[in-house]
């Protein structure tokens, strides 16, 4: 049901730090900075060739991906509003090769944020939606000087999560692990607005989201699922389903955040150097922890995501999620093929 326009963000984390106390003051503010940076990214995607910040940057990142100009602004607009706030301890991105400390002259706080600055950057220049997802973690104790395996923590320790989608308005998606709340972006007041508490995502669905032109390098499993979903009516699901591919993945969370459906990026032959596309740490996990507490579900086709065990910073990782039945009908596929063995 639509709310009133009347809780902010601020209200919201207020509230919800005087109600639970799963929130602090440092968390707070963490997400209102965050919230405030992806405002910012907003106006600068808003501003599209106006801006002159459409086309590559002429650099390329840790996975061998070209940087376009509005990757490396959004990186860099998360990385200075979260140096000075006390807050956190360090901050790694999909554009670093390495976690980023904090400047030595400000104080730290005992949180790590890890972020996509611009996930579906493909889209930029096509004016179609693209978005910012980020995931929260303790600092382990007496760490001051975080490294990369003090970030490799599994999904399941994420504090917080949340995703900001730059479409016909801007959407900030958060979870704090009670519920996943929708806050939509009033431009004239510069503020974001609760406007969905308590997201459910339908436990069954009739569509499915993945890139289908990488069909002939999937595995079987996957190729057996999705050819069942194609046979529609006729075939052993008996019910015909719609596909949707939006090549951002914050955008295709979005819909299924919406209106239920199960979002795939399977694992793949395509480069043997990169088994699959999505990125644990500040992908899968983040959208995972979203997409359960709206009482969906996230694999890997065989486990859980947020129970994956990291070892690398940007490891990549096999990605089922969505309506919780349908999740489920997929990763059975996969774990009878391997029973099956
Ligand atoms: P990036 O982080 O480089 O912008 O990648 C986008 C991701 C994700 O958002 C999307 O679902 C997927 O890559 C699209 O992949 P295809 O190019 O295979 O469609």
């Amino acid at each position: 049901m639509p709310l009133s326009r009347s809780i902010s963000l601020t209200r919201f984390l207020i509230e919800e730090q005087r109600a639970h106390q799963h929130i602090n003051a440092d968390l707070r503010l963490l997400i209102e900075v965050v919230a405030r940076a992806c405002k910012t990214i907003a106006i600068a995607v808003g501003k599209g060739d106006l801006g002159g910040l459409l086309g590559e940057a002429g650099s390329g990142n840790v996975q061998g991906e070209a940087q376009q100009k509005l990757d490396v602004l959004s990186n860099e607009i998360l990385l200075e509003a979260n140096a000075w706030g006390g807050h956190l301890a360090g901050c790694a991105s999909e554009e670093m090769d390495d976690p980023h400390p904090i400047p030595d002259v400000y104080p730290k706080g005992n949180y790590l944020l890890l972020f996509d600055p611009l996930d579906g950057s493909s889209n930029i220049d096509v004016n179609i939606s693209v978005g910012t997802i980020f995931s929260v973690l303790h600092c382990p104790d007496g760490v001051t000087q975080p490294r990369a395996e003090h970030y490799c923590q599994p999904g399941a320790m994420q504090v917080a999560a949340g995703y900001t989608v730059y479409g016909p308005s801007t959407v900030l998606v958060l979870t704090l692990g009670h519920g996943t709340h929708v806050f939509t972006l009033d431009r004239e007041l510069g503020s974001f607005v609760l406007t969905r508490r308590d997201v459910q995502i339908p436990a069954q669905t009739r569509e499915f989201a993945i890139n289908m032109s990488n069909q002939r390098h999937w595995e079987e499993p996957t190729q057996r699922y999705i050819a069942d979903l194609l046979a529609g009516k006729d075939g052993p699901r008996g019910k015909d389903f719609n596909m949707r591919w939006v090549a951002s993945m914050v955008a295709d969370v979005h819909r299924i955040l919406t209106r239920g459906g199960v979002f795939i990026y399977p694992w793949d032959r395509k480069d043997a150097s990169k088994p699959g596309k999505l990125r644990l740490m500040y992908e899968a996990n983040p959208m995972a922890f979203l997409v359960e507490q709206a009482g969906g579900k996230a694999t890997t086709g065989r486990d859980r995501i947020l129970e994956v065990m990291p070892t690398a910073l940007h490891q990549r990782v096999p990605v089922f999620l969505g309506s919780r039945d349908e999740v489920d009908e997929a990763t059975r596929y996969h774990r009878d093929f391997d029973a099956a063995k």
